[in-house]
């Protein structure tokens, strides 16, 4: 099959507002660059850790902080031996009942005992500096837990002082709840305080009571558990459902109807205009803290709109990236409408492709294929997630290629939805082939995943065609090329359907990305103007002809699933040069 590559239509023509133009391709395509210099939270990787899952410690079967601190070497050692995060962000480590699996906090100060105690996450902020890995905490301030001090006394009596923190109203008509509002884990959002006689707001669980954010108060309770945060060394926080702090003040019923479901749009329980003001005043707490950041999650909305806060926080999830099939045209249309959206100077795009809230991308793309296409996919998406232009989050496991587990139904811990769990994607880690994969001395709190004998760290480690030694080349690349952490990003096929390819480029120096989709060869015809003739394979599934400059001429043949990252500079004189 052939392709020809030409300028995106997204990106003939001009450039995006707010981008620098570098160059013009004779292809007609316009380069753009990334205006900044090399920060940490931009280069990445950061790896995303479910503290309970990593690593068991202390022998209980249940995964802890020092579990987290003897893995730091696998992390990040200095060397290409290891993984090279620089940064690693945990789910909730506070104290909390577990109702939604420390998404529901009931101190935000306090480290819950099962993952250990102040002093272990003292040390853990230490060796991670030690080796130059920034801790990132999940901030839970949409809701707490209702078992939160702060609940415990909001719900005490209508006139208790933090009666007003929580969002309380009294019953509608005939005794129903205030408006129509639904929780994101099904029934209404409101439930009923029998000893005060008034409804409370939760978004999630009736157990998760929505905090009031028009409450100046509440504001600054919150700015404190980030300014305590801060002060004990961490590096910032991903926040968690932030674009559903504030409310519509006088909470009016959502529009749409109940069914289907979903079609009852949540328009007035998130993305506020008040919500800009306050995220510049933690923006401003942030600055006072050397190379801090903020990533924000979003409680469902569009790319657009998840965007328009890119220019206070450092970065905003993009969900309809992680939500695309296994089709190289969807993909590239997802990102060509975030890379647009974030062109503008100031703004920085991150990628994810699995977390703890969705199934893993190695089981979406590839279990019903069976295992070798599913290892073949998650290679081609592990150089898909690591040569975009925006800082790569990697979810723990993915790079050994886990699997979601079916978890049965009486060992479900995760119970917040009623139909579906997401423990599938939250299971132990694969450390070895030993008992317990080398998770834990115990039996584990969740099922481990049944092919663990075969897919584990120690296994992959000593083979060289594994997707954790992929993923360690390619992470080594991308810290030693500077186009692949700040390069614009240029796709080159118009209408990909079997391989997506693209340019990065800054300055001098160009990548170039070529990822087949299929089991198929293929074969793509180049147009003649590309940037450059002479490209060298770094990192490949396939090719053996690495560190070799190859004459790309006008066409590339992929082998089936192969994924080849090339390198290459413009000469400064006559020759190869951009033409
Ligand atoms: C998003 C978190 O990722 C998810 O796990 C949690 O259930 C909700 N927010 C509520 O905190």
């Amino acid at each position: 099959m052939t392709e020809v590559l030409r300028a995106s239509p997204d990106y003939d023509g001009e450039p995006p507002a707010g981008a620098a133009t570098v160059g013009q391709l004779s292809t007609g395509l316009t380069m753009t660059r990334s205006h900044d210099a090399s920060v940490w939270w931009k280069d990445g990787p950061v790896y995303h850790i479910y503290p309970r899952s990593f690593r068991d410690a202390t022998g209980d079967g249940v995964g802890d902080l020092r579990g987290i601190i003897e893995k730091l070497d696998y992390l990040n050692d200095g060397t290409d031996r290891s993984l090279g995060v620089k940064g690693i962000w945990l789910s909730p480590i506070y104290l909390s009942p577990g109702r939604d699996v420390g998404y529901d906090v009931a101190d935000h100060l306090a480290i819950d005992p099962i993952f250990g105690d102040s002093d272990d996450f003292d040390e853990l902020v230490a060796e991670c500096r030690r080796r130059g890995i920034h801790v990132i905490l999940d901030l839970v301030v949409n809701h707490t837990s209702d078992l939160h001090a702060w609940f415990l006394e909001s719900r005490s009596s209508r006139d208790n002082p933090r009666r007003d923190w929580y969002v309380w109203r009294e019953p509608g008509a005939r005794g129903r709840p205030p408006n129509n509002w639904r929780s994101f884990f099904g029934g209404s959002a409101w439930t009923y305080d029998d000893d005060t006689g008034e409804y409370y707001l939760h978004t999630f669980l009736p157990e998760q009571p929505d905090l009031n954010w028009h409450n100046p108060e509440v504001r600054e309770a919150a700015l404190d558990v980030v300014r305590h945060w801060l002060e004990r060394g961490v590096s910032g926080f991903r926040l968690d459902a932030f674009n559903a702090y504030f409310k519509h003040p006088e909470l009016p019923n959502n529009p749409g109807r109940l069914w289907p479901r979903r079609s009852r749009r949540p328009v007035y329980h998130r993305d506020r205009p008040e919500l800009h003001e306050f995220l510049l005043e933690l923006r401003g707490l942030l600055d006072r803290f050397p190379e801090t950041m903020a990533v924000g999650e979003p409680f469902e909305g569009e790319p657009e709109d998840v965007a328009s806060y890119s220019d206070k926080l450092h970065m905003t999830f993009n969900f309809d990236f992680l939500r695309q099939p296994w089709d190289p045209g969807a993909v590239q249309r997802a990102i060509a409408r975030w890379d647009r959206l974030l062109a503008a100077e100031g703004r920085w795009p991150c990628y994810v492709l699995s977390n703890h809230d969705n199934p893993r991308h190695a089981w979406r793309y590839g279990h019903e294929t069976g295992g070798k296409v599913a290892d073949a996919r998650a290679k081609v998406a592990a150089a898909l997630l690591l040569t975009l232009r925006g800082t790569p989050f990697i979810y723990y496991g993915e790079e050994i290629g886990m699997q979601d587990v079916i978890v049965p139904g009486d060992e479900m811990r995760d119970l917040a939805f009623d139909a579906v769990t997401r423990d599938t994607s939250r299971t132990p880690m694969h450390w070895d082939g030993s008992a317990n994969a080398g998770f834990s001395v115990r039996r584990p709190w969740l099922a481990i995943g049944s092919d663990y004998g075969e897919r584990n760290v120690a296994a992959q480690e000593g083979d060289e065609r594994s997707i954790l030694n992929f993923y360690r080349r390619l992470i080594a690349l991308r810290e030693q090329t500077p186009a692949l952490r700040l390069g614009a990003w240029q796709p080159l096929v118009r209408k990909p359907e079997s391989a997506l390819v693209y340019i990065r480029t800054y300055g001098r120096e160009y990548a170039l990305v070529a990822l087949n989709f299929t089991e198929q060869r293929t074969r793509l015809g180049f147009d003649e103007e590309l940037p450059l003739r002479r490209w060298t394979p770094r990192v490949s599934t396939r090719r053996s002809d690495l560190g070799w400059s190859v004459h790309l001429g006008q066409r590339l043949e992929l082998g089936p699933y192969e994924a080849t990252v090339f390198t290459g500079d413009a000469p400064t004189t006559n020759g190869d040069g951009p033409r």
